[in-house]
């Protein structure tokens, strides 16, 4: 039986770090409000001439590298993102061209919110599985400070930029277990941007175009959603929580995190958390802190991997991964 496994992995980072004190000096907040509330210390802000595609090709370059293969041989490449650098082309279009994909590889943008990478993952495990590609790209990536209000200190502290890729390649051996991906529209209104080109939403205004969030309800969402897909993994597998070596979670609120961890009977040592150096990236989160916890040596080949997100939609998923 054929199974595809991950390859490479690589992050990107953009250098200018803004810190709680610096939010402190722009709104009625403080460094001991954000971090007791979210575990965030400093988030990451994209260079003026800096966007979505930049970070990203960063990203899978440094995975391409691990993977010790060129561009030229990856034939899919899924981005999942929702501060695409346009409306059209697709982010993935630039990246493919940028990166030197062989012309006629399969690109296109996912958007999913926060669970973007996962849902990215399942699609990209379906074309291997399925003899739709050989070799793929997965990339989160998010300039997601260009859609903040940086006047709301409900949702500016929150947030950060980055970006995270994974190369996922044909294996002999199990790589990617399972993945679970769910949506409910219902909750449209708790997360949102609020512009488009439906009818009301013609103009991009400052007012339109920022994430607006009812954070305390969104919590409580997640959290259930959170213990239930972790349940839903592991018995789609047969497995038991004491089976599980890493939570890779999303980074979006440390206690958040620490709730699911609680689920799992997992120590906070056995859960890679990066939040408190980026806040959340949404879609590049989870490849963030897979990269940096691969290239620090916790994660280490055969380990069992339990990827979840979720996200503005809802969207929400998990990954099963034997690294
Ligand atoms: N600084 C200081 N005080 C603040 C701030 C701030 N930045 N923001 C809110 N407050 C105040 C509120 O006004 C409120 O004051 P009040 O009690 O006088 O009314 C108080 O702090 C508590 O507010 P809550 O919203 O109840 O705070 P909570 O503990 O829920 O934390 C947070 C807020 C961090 C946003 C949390 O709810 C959260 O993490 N939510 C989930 C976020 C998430 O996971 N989103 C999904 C992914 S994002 C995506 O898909 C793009």
């Amino acid at each position: 039986m054929k199974h595809s496994r991950i390859t490479g992995t690589g992050s990107y980072l953009p250098d200018r770090i803004m810190t709680n004190a610096e939010l402190e000096a722009r709104v009625e907040t403080s460094d001991t409000w954000i971090r007791d509330r979210t575990g965030i210390a400093e988030r990451r802000i994209v260079a003026d001439d800096e966007t979505c595609a930049d970070l990203a090709v960063a990203a899978a370059s440094q995975a391409l590298d691990m993977a010790g293969i060129l561009a030229a041989d990856v034939d899919l490449l899924v981005l999942a993102t929702c501060t695409p650098d346009r409306v059209f082309p697709s982010t993935a279009c630039l990246v493919q061209h940028r990166l030197g994909m062989r012309e006629g590889s399969i690109a296109f943008d996912i958007s999913a919110a926060c669970s973007g990478f996962v849902y990215g993952l399942d699609i990209a495990n379906r074309f291997l599985m399925t003899g739709g590609a050989k070799r793929a790209l997965i990339i989160g990536a998010e300039a997601f400070s260009r859609i903040i209000d940086w006047d709301d200190r409900a949702t500016c502290v929150l947030f950060g930029d980055g970006a995270g890729a994974v190369v996922l390649e044909p294996s002999e051996q199990p790589g990617i277990l399972s993945t679970h991906l769910h949506a409910d529209g219902q909750y449209e209104d708790l997360l949102k941007v609020d512009w488009g080109v439906g009818q009301g939403y013609d103009r991009l205004t400052p007012e339109t175009g920022t994430v607006s969030m009812r954070g305390n309800e969104v919590f409580k969402v997640a959290v259930r959603t959170l213990g239930r897909i972790v349940d839903e993994t592991l018995e789609a597998n047969g497995l038991s929580k004491a089976d599980i070596d890493w939570l890779v979670p999303h980074q979006a609120n440390i206690r958040i995190i620490q709730a699911t961890a609680r689920k799992l009977g997992l120590p906070m040592e056995r859960v890679v958390q990066t939040v408190q150096n980026h806040g959340n990236t949404s879609a590049a989160s989870i490849p963030l802190a897979l990269d940096t916890a691969v290239r620090d040596g916790r994660i280490r080949p055969g380990d069992l991997l339990l990827l979840e997100a979720f996200g503005g939609g809802f969207t929400w998923g998990s990954a099963l991964i034997r690294y």
